[in-house]
This record gives C-alpha cells, structure tokens and sequence, in this order.
C-alpha cells in the first residue's frame, strides 16, 4: 500500500474515491480525471508552476509518435528486474514514461507526481490504475522509507526528500541527457555546443546513496518538420536560444539527430 501522507499535517491520508483525508480533518478531493492535488499555496513559486500546458502537449505529441521509445521500454525492463512493489514517479509530465513502470496485473503499486495541474490532468485522463498528484518534489507527501523504487527523469533533484522517502536497499533511477544528447539539434540552436555533464547528479546526492549501475540508452532520430517542432517546443533548450536560430530550425524540413540518455540506478544505502 503507497503510504501517502497529508501534505499539512504529515500524518496518513487515507485514500477513498472521492476524497483523501487525515485524522486532523484535512481533505483532498479527488478530481473529475481521478488525480489529487496536494500542493499546499505556500509551495508554489508561482501562480502556475512547472511546465506550461502548450509544452506538454508538444512532449505527448512527440513522445506519443514514438521517438523516444527505447527509453520508455529500458524504465519498463528496468522496474521489473529490481523488483520494486511501491513506485513513485517524481516530476512525471504527461506521464508517458510512469505509465511504463508498473506490470498492470501485479501487487505493484505507482504514483506520478508533477508540480504542474495541466500536466497531471493529462496524464490522469490518459493512464488509469496509477496515483495521480500534484505535488511538490522538495516536501513529498510519502511517509518515511516507503518508497522501493523513486525515478527522477530530466527533473530536479530534491536530494534530502530522496533520502527520507525511500526504503534502504531501494532504488533512485536518474535519467538525464548523455553528454552528446541531441547534438545536431543543439548544434542549429548554439555557435558553441556543451557536452552535458549527467555524472555531476552523482556530486550532489552525497551520503546515503550508492551507484550499482550507469547506463547508457542511444537511438537515432530522423525527425520531420513536425517532430522537430515539437522537440523544440518541449526542451529547455529553446529559452537560451536566439529566436532567429529557432526560427530556421523550424522551417526546415526535418532533422537526422541522435538521442542519448545516461541513466544512473542508484542504491539507498
Ligand atoms: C523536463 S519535464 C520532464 C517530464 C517527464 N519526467 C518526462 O520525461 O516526460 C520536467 C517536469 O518536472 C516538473 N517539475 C519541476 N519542478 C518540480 C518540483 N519541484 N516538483 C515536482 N515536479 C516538478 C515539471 O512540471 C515538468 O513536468
Ligand atoms: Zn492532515
């Protein structure tokens, strides 16, 4: 059983289908599309945080036609073989990357958390059988240690949440780009292109965490005007970018890239 607790008061929510509540009368409904939103006033940094609703559209859209696939199916292969029964996606989007986390006709049980509502509401009105929230990364509503296995895909990383939430000997996944991820692309967008740096993530998780393995999943893009638009639309790339270079990326006819992932298995020791 996921272990959700208040966001106010800390103390178990139990979960019934129409409204999540503790036993300090604090309730949460549950929302039309079946999500719950736990995101106290006081924990946004602004009126809409997160991703804004026209870049998750262009991520479900790219990520939909497929382009990113092999990651989709290494996070699904990866989640059976270590076994994990409670999982919690952290800053989960649209939640195409969650919806592949959970065997559906086993005991395991998954939560997506975004801080972003649009991109939960997508996710709960598309995927059925997980717990949808909106929530914050850097005050979880999850007890202490009851989490086996937490993925953190391109988001933040709240290391001291991490290491409170979840069980020792459980997992933390960690994907980020590998250092020549979406060259060509950043290459239209940049006069001078930076290898990423995915080990920096390492550096910052400090005691209670071990690395059991360093993955790397690579796949070649051939992207039409639509995908590439999308892509564009979706990455924080773009914000750096001069216009006038997105502009001529956009109206050209597509794009051959490769996309290359690192994705870190870390162990909570
Ligand atoms: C680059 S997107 C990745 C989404 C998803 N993991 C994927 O790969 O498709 C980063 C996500 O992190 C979410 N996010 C940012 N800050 C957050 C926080 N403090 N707590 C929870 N989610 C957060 C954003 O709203 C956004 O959906
Ligand atoms: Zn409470």
């Amino acid at each position: 059983m996921l272990l959700i607790t208040c966001p106010v008061c800390r103390s178990p929510l139990e979960q019934h289908a129409q409204v999540w509540s503790c036993t300090n009368r604090h309730s949460f409904d549950v929302a039309r599309e079946g999500y719950v939103n736990l995101l106290l006033a006081q924990q946004k940094n602004s009126p809409s945080p997160g991703d804004s609703a026209e870049s998750l559209r262009a991520r479900r859209a790219f990520l939909e036609a497929g382009h990113y696939a092999p990651l989709r199916k290494a996070l699904h292969s990866l989640a059976d073989e270590l076994g994990a029964l409670r999982i919690l996606d952290l800053g989960c989007g649209e939640g195409y990357y969650t919806s592949a986390l959970g065997p559906s006709e086993s005991e395991v049980e998954v939560a997506g958390l975004d801080i972003a509502k649009p991109a939960i509401q997508l996710a709960a009105k598309r995927y059925r059988g997980i717990r949808w929230i909106v929530g914050s990364g850097a005050s979880l509503p999850f007890a202490d240690r009851s989490l086996d296995l937490v993925t953190n895909l391109f988001t933040q990383l709240h290391v001291s949440e991490l290491r409170r939430v979840i069980e020792h000997g459980g997992h933390l996944v960690i994907v980020t780009p590998a250092p020549d991820h979406l060259w060509s692309l950043r290459a239209g967008l940049f006069e001078t292109v930076q290898a990423h740096e995915p080990e920096k993530f390492l550096g910052e998780l400090g005691d209670g965490f071990t690395l059991d393995r360093h993955l790397n999943i690579r796949n070649e893009l051939d992207l039409g005007q639509q995908a590439l638009r999308d892509l564009l639309a979706m990455t924080p790339y773009v914000w750096k970018a001069r216009p006038e270079r997105r502009a001529r990326l956009e109206a050209s006819p597509g794009l051959r890239t490769a996309a290359h992932f690192t994705v870190l298995v870390v162990r909570r020791c």
